[in-house]
């Protein structure tokens, strides 16, 4: 199992600077679902590069990733990766995506890295062996209260033409919770609740490689995720709630209404 987390961790990062490296370079930008689902020249690039160097190494492994079909395999792990968590915010050249690699085995999540190249920092969980950030271990934040926690978010490409509740629970948690970021990479999210920086995070409408990875990060960083009614997160990522714990059932409570 180390070993699949240290090949996920080097392509990870290997993706990582070609990310930083063309940072700067002008963008070809296409959009996908709606007129602000975007899709860059790198988000193609990052996902051939992580595709190509997962399947070389490991061919029988099943491959989901964000850009391309779905490659069944043999082996029973099932890498699921996001090659560019926060396009909008590449595509804008605001500093703040990563890449994300989830694998399963047998259909349950083991091995999570979200590398965000811009900070140099690279998250990593290994299930039953915790959570660290740059190799050094990272556990939730210990606020217990929803006035003093810092919440974060984010809103499906649809946002224009579907009415969406979150647009009503992101009222309520306003009034209720110290402060609220909609910061555009649901990976990143969830490794900042891994690692203390937010206390909980909510959201709907998410694909299973935005979460493959940082719903790991923060069960193995010691915190808690679930559906908005407080079932298990679904690997869909259709309904996430993900917390340090101590503020999760208010989190729930404001949901429900
Ligand atoms: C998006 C980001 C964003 C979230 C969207 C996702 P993408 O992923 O994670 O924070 O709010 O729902 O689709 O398109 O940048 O990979
Ligand atoms: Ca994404
Ligand atoms: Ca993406």
């Amino acid at each position: 199992m180390s070993e699949l987390l240290t090949l996920a961790t080097s392509i990870a990062r290997e993706a990582g600077r070609i990310a930083r490296d063309r940072f700067h370079e002008p963008r070809t930008i296409a959009t996908k679902s709606s007129e602000i689902d975007l899709v860059t020249d790198v988000d193609h690039a990052l996902d051939a590069l992580l595709r190509g160097r997962i399947l070389a190494s490991r061919s029988n492994d099943g491959l989901l990733t964000e850009e391309n079909t779905a490659h069944a395999g043999s082996s029973g792990v099932r890498w699921i990766v996001d090659p560019l968590d926060g396009t909008t915010n590449y595509a804008h050249a605001f500093p703040h995506f990563s890449i994300s690699i989830g694998i399963e085995v047998d259909g349950r999540r083991e091995i999570a890295v979200v590398h965000d190249p811009m900070r140099d920092e690279t998250f990593t969980a290994q299930r039953g062996r915790g959570a660290s950030l740059n190799a050094a271990p990272i556990r939730v934040s210990k606020i217990a209260e929803l006035r003093r926690a810092l919440l974060a978010t984010g809103f499906a490409y649809d946002v224009h033409t579907r009415r969406t509740p979150n647009l009503d629970y992101f009222g309520r948690f306003m009034t209720r919770a110290q402060a609220i970021r909609r910061a555009g990479s649901a990976a990143l999210d969830l490794a900042y609740v891994a690692c203390g920086r937010f206390e909980g995070y909510w959201e709907l409408n998410l694909s299973p490689w935005d979460v493959a990875a940082g719903l790991l990060l923060v069960e193995e960083a010691g915190g808690r995720t679930s559906d908005i009614d407080g079932a298990s997160a679904p690997a869909s990522g259709a309904r996430v709630v993900a917390s340090n714990g101590a503020v999760h059932e208010a989190m729930l409570e404001v949901l429900r209404g």
